[in-house]
């Protein structure tokens, strides 16, 4: 069989070495077309020798360090302007969405327009205009396979199984660094400490939104899109092992749950190889030294964030494009040690409650209320 084209967005972050590695193991199945970075030119350098892509995709600072040292056949392509065009390419199967944040948007939208295997980690665009995607996956017959590991799992516990005998999915989540942390503390902690997650390694945007738990409502707003949920349908369960990924609950009370060690290799290779599954190279899963898996409810006054986007969820249209811009912004300041880490939730819950919700929104009434929404959290924060 031809092998399979593969475009990863975000080739320098967390879940593009992760891609990689998995590419890397099994050249036979995947070739890498194109690659996009923002600032890391010396990773994406290397990324370049090993894999001889057709395309790369970087900054304009970064085109300017590659001038002299790009080899052909690779072209060089703009990051804020060229991935529509990239991954709607005729020679490229599947997408790996591996960049942070919401200029993920057109990319992932051009992929599934054109009807791609669209594999995404970013959770950020499927939150602001999930509806506006997954329509558009529908009518292009594109295939969306999530690598977010809770979705991963969910999606693999929908498999060969009837959607109308769906009761609820039990969406599991670590707790994050401060499960075990009192609020009276949280004015203290530096950035040092909220990146250290004692599950997964991940980028530092997302470490500190597990922390405060809003990347669990984020990926309840997720799931609701991927899986065209009811927000009754969802249920957040605290497992701080991380073992179970997620579950999803039938009508005759049967529980399907995804296990697996919390390696992000797994997910992604899934969305790759998808419906077949190759071995990933890992140590199988010691259940004996394990001992025990443990569950709690969310503590919603720890974590206010949970409840704000279930919120944002009821209310719909921009919202969930207002909240994720916030969050994005304030965590942003948080990062550069402009704010601390317990102004991050006020900051995001002041404009979400300031904004005016529209409706049914299109894509640029989305787009306009995440503009919106960063100039007036740099507002609130830099006090403006
Ligand atoms: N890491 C995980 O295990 C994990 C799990 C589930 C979901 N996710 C989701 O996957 C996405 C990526 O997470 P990550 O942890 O891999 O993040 P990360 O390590 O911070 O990597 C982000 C990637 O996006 C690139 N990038 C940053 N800003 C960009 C922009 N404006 N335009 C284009 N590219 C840009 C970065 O390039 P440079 O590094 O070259 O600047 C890097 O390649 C996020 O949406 C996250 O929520 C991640």
């Amino acid at each position: 069989m031809a092998r399979k084209n593969v475009v990863v967005l975000g080739s320098t972050g967390s879940i593009g070495i992760n891609t990689l590695k998995v590419v890397e193991r099994y050249p036979k199945e995947f070739n890498v077309v194109g690659l996009s970075a923002y600032n890391n030119v010396k990773l994406l350098e290397k990324q370049i020798q090993q894999f001889r892509p057709k395309f790369v995709a970087v900054n304009s600072k970064g085109r300017e360090y590659f001038r002299d040292r790009l080899k052909a056949p690779t072209k060089m392509l703009s990051v804020d302007q060229d991935l529509e065009e990239l991954v709607a390419r005729t020679d490229v199967h599947a997408v790996v969405i591996g960049m942070r944040g919401a200029a993920a948007l057109k990319p992932f939208i051009s992929a599934v327009r054109n009807g791609k295997i669209v594999a995404p980690a970013n959770k950020e665009a499927l939150v602001i205009a999930g509806e506006i995607i997954m329509n558009s996956a529908r009518r292009n017959k594109a295939t969306v396979i999530p690598v977010d590991s809770e979705q991963s799992a969910i999606f693999q516990c929908l498999q060969g199984q009837n959607r109308r005998e769906l009761k609820r999915v039990l969406l599991t989540a670590s707790g994050g660094t401060l499960l075990n942390v009192p609020v009276s503390q949280f004015n203290e902690l530096t950035v040092e400490e909220i990146l250290k997650h004692p599950r997964w390694k991940m980028g530092q945007k997302i470490t500190v939104d597990s922390a405060t738990l809003m990347n669990k409502g984020f990926e309840f707003i997720e799931a609701l899109r991927l899986f065209d949920l009811d927000i009754d349908q969802i249920e957040v369960v605290i497992h701080p092992e991380a073992i179970i990924h997620s579950m999803v609950e039938y009508m005759d009370g049967s529980i399907i749950a995804q296990l697996g060690v919390t390696d992000m290799r797994i997910p992604i290779q899934y969305a790759l190889t998808y419906p077949k599954r190759l071995d990933v190279g890992l140590k199988p899963m010691d259940f004996a030294k394990l001992g025990s898996l443990n569950f709690q409810r969310p503590d919603y006054k720890k974590f206010p964030s949970l409840s704000l986007c279930i919120d944002v969820a009821r209310q719909g249209g921009t919202s969930p494009s207002v909240l994720n811009a916030a969050d994005e912004e304030a965590v942003e300041a948080f990062l550069k040690h402009d704010i601390r880490f317990s102004d991050i939730y006020p900051a995001v819950e002041k404009i979400v409650r300031r904004h005016k919700v529209q409706p049914k929104p299109n894509l640029n009434q989305i787009l306009a209320a995440d503009q919106w929404a960063r100039e007036e959290t740099r507002k609130v924060i830099y006090k403006l």
